[in-house]
């Protein structure tokens, strides 16, 4: 059995008195009462959103949903039912992560995280930040005051894409970029998007897979695959001692209705409100199971942050056609900011700091 931490589970210790029969009172008995932050529903608060974009010049175009004429999507607050979220505070949380760093690994669902991160802290604390970027695919935001680093490394996949004479090989066995991960506080990996892309959005020509060479694979397989030789990098690789390892859940898309009791033409376009209820009709996604049963099986403790239903539940969340492209490209798959991904942060803020 694997050291599989599930968190989410906060623990609240209530202190029962009880009341002995016989006259004298005990306080006794440290009841702990699970409460499964990841199950709970989306409530309308007037409070919300947590932060203005104009306050955060950095933010790429796409997430900022400018002239979209709906602004309800900003007013959503996650409620977990058997307990409150903490509300997030940037401050705090740059005083309790003082000299340390996190650094976000995968896609732009993960840019999308770090960009709600930064803005989340920096419209709280605007004066200490400085951008950098690498040829390694790097870019810091340092809160300078604090030495905060917060970092971005552009993976779709995690394991290697390697040119050689035959072409863009995907290595399914291979993480040589591992050696940019180690060091840091924390670690939250995710992927999952890229592996469906086909034609001219598929980076690679060949799979590799041991000795073998394929032209092409079922894509939930070979994610398998991938995601088995992220656990043995970790598992091999992570001092917990030093570096807490979370896997960003699978962001869920959009982009067709009928996973929602709508007709399939339907799309997030137009959508302006959150499934009520805590339960996605379309139900979990093959590649959530893939992940959670591949998390499961570490020997290094590796938090999964399960944000695929609550954010299932925000089919309003997405830029839609308000990506700054014009009306004729349509966004299904990443989110607006403020929206869905500063609550993954608070979240991770509630596991880090809260847990
Ligand atoms: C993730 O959250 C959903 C919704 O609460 C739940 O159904 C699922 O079992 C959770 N998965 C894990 C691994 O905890
Ligand atoms: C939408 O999903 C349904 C059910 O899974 C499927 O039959 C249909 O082909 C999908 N439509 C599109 C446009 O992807
Ligand atoms: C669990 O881990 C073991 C040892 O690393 C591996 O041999 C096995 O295939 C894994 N099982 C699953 C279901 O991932």
């Amino acid at each position: 059995m694997g050291s599989f931490t599930k968190i989410g589970l906060l623990f609240f210790s209530l202190l029962i008195q009880i009341h002995g029969s016989d006259s004298f009172h005990k306080e006794a008995n440290i009841e702990n009462r699970e409460c499964d932050l990841f199950d709970g529903s989306w409530v309308y608060d007037d409070s919300y959103p947590l932060y203005e974009i104009s306050k955060c010049h950095f933010l790429e175009k796409q997430f900022e949903c400018l002239g979209r004429p709906d602004k309800n999507y900003l007013k959503y607050r996650w409620q977990p039912h058997g307990c409150n979220l903490p509300r997030f505070n940037g401050e705090d949380f740059l005083r309790r992560f003082k000299g340390k760093s996190l650094m976000f690994v995968g896609d732009s669902l993960s840019l999308n995280q770090w960009q709600s991160l930064t803005c989340m802290i920096h419209s709280s604390m605007p004066h200490i930040m400085h951008i950098s970027h690498t040829d390694k695919g790097l870019s810091t935001f340092t809160f300078t005051g604090y030495d905060v680093k917060l970092i971005l490394s552009r993976n779709a996949f995690l394991v290697d894409i390697v040119d050689e004479p035959i072409g863009r090989v995907l290595k399914l066995d291979s993480i040589e970029e591992g050696k940019l991960w180690k060091g840091n506080d924390v670690l939250i990996f995710n992927s999952w998007h890229w592996w469906l892309h086909t034609g001219r959005k598929q980076p690679w020509d060949f799979i590799q897979v041991g000795k073998h060479l394929y032209k092409d694979m079922d894509r939930l397989v070979a994610y398998n695959i991938a995601l088995k030789t992220w656990a043995k990098w970790v598992d091999d690789n992570v001092d917990s001692a030093k570096t807490k390892v979370f896997f960003q859940g699978v962001s869920p898309d959009h982009a067709n209705g009928s996973k929602w009791g709508a007709p399939a033409s339907t799309s997030c376009v137009g959508q302006k409100l959150p499934i009520s209820g805590s339960k996605f009709p379309g139900g979990p996604l093959p590649a959530e199971l893939t992940l959670e049963k591949v998390t499961r099986n570490m020997s290094k403790p590796v938090n999964l942050l399960n944000i695929t239903t609550l954010s299932q539940l925000r089919k309003d969340g997405h830029p839609s056609i308000y990506t700054g492209h014009g009306s004729h490209f349509s966004d299904c798959s990443h989110w607006c900011l403020p929206g869905v991904p500063d609550t993954w942060n608070i979240l991770l803020y509630a596991s880090l700091f809260y847990n």
